[in-house]
């Protein structure tokens, strides 16, 4: 009821803007009665996932809290789990705006942010203000002006600050906005990253005596093959788990729709079929050995049983949450 009225109003105004109203009235008001509004209390569905606890398997997608500044609102929403990012090492403003676009035919979105962040500094001190004590994944990446070359510095910069704060770290090696990033998912270049990041991964692990799984965030986008070589990639170097999709370049879904030729990626109810197939890729090719977290189009019950069924432990909602609101969370929950 609350986030129709919300939604009515925010819908009639350019997307940025509300995600900036959303994200700056979640802060301000966490504290007071009128968080009411989106608190909620679902049922208790407890998994085990990575060697962690989850009070349910319905978590918050990165993207939404780049920066780490709405972690206790979304908490009472009843996620699962939340991931925020992605961060990069040092601040940068992203691409100009207009750069986040609704296509609300198809529940879609297009954005190209382009990890606009206040760097992984600032990332910390807000998961340190926090009180959440649930489980919390930090998604990161890399600085718009760092060359590939130099990629793996900032993916490691990223990995040891936020290492003591995360209950899992997401490397995003598949966002469309990051000129050059998804290059990372091939051959000699994804191998040379893994391996390198899990050196590192197993140095930090020694290190703070505490284990941070590592998932791996790939696009909708590749083929078969290249779902293949990810794949054997993945677990030749030992990661821990894969996140499969980020959003998707196709547009043959929303074609003639008004923003449809706007660049960036294409998220929601278009991409969830790309997603459940790479899922069911993934989970038949490395023969269920690999965890995997299933997003990309889940909007109600039924689309989050599909990624289930597709082979996902665990799922993440955005587009869809952008669109239905909090209840979105309940209404899984409650299908399951
Ligand atoms: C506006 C917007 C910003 C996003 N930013 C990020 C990001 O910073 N990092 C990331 O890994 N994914 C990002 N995503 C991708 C989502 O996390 C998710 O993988 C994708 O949108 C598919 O899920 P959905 O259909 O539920 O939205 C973003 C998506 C949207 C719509």
């Amino acid at each position: 009821m609350f986030y129709d009225l919300a939604r009515r109003f925010m819908f009639t105004r350019d997307a940025e803007w509300a995600h900036e109203f959303a994200l700056h009235n979640l802060r301000r008001f966490n504290n007071t009665p009128f968080s009411a509004a989106w608190s909620q209390s679902v049922a208790d569905r407890p998994v085990e996932f990575l060697g962690l606890q989850f009070k349910n398997p319905v978590g918050l997608a990165a993207g939404l809290d780049k920066n780490a500044e709405c972690i206790d609102a979304f908490a009472k929403m009843g996620f699962g789990f939340i991931e925020v990012g992605t961060v990069t090492p040092r601040p940068q403003a992203g691409n100009d705006k207009p750069r986040i676009f609704r296509l609300p035919e198809s529940n879609a979105i297009i954005n190209r942010m382009g990890f606009n962040n206040k760097g992984v500094d600032n990332l910390i001190h807000n998961v340190k203000a926090a009180q959440y004590d649930g489980i919390l994944g930090i998604n990161i990446g890399k600085n718009k002006d760092t060359p590939n070359e130099q990629g793996k510095d900032d993916y490691i910069h990223c990995m040891r600050k936020v290492f003591e704060h995360a209950s899992y770290i997401t490397v995003n090696i598949s966002s469309p906005n990051t000129p050059g990033l998804r290059d990372l998912q091939y051959g000699a270049a994804l191998d040379d990253l893994l391996q390198s990041l899990k050196n590192e991964q197993l140095d930090l692990i020694a290190k703070h005596n505490k284990q941070v799984p590592m998932l791996v965030k790939i696009a909708p986008d590749l083929d078969a093959v290249q779902i293949a070589q990810v794949s054997e990639s993945l677990l030749n170097n030992n990661i821990d788990g894969v996140i499969a999709t980020n959003t998707t370049l196709e547009r043959a879904a929303v074609h003639g729709q008004q923003y449809a030729d706007e660049a960036g990626g294409l998220s929601g109810q278009p991409v969830r079929e790309r997603s459940t197939q790479v899922v069911q890729e993934l989970k038949r090719l490395t023969a269920g050995k690999l965890p995997i977290i299933g997003v990309g189009g889940i909007d109600d019950a039924a689309s989050a049983k599909e990624k289930f069924a597709a082979g996902a432990d665990l799922v993440q909602v955005y587009t869809g949450f952008i669109y239905k609101g909090p209840q979105l969370v309940k209404t899984i929950l409650q299908g399951l």
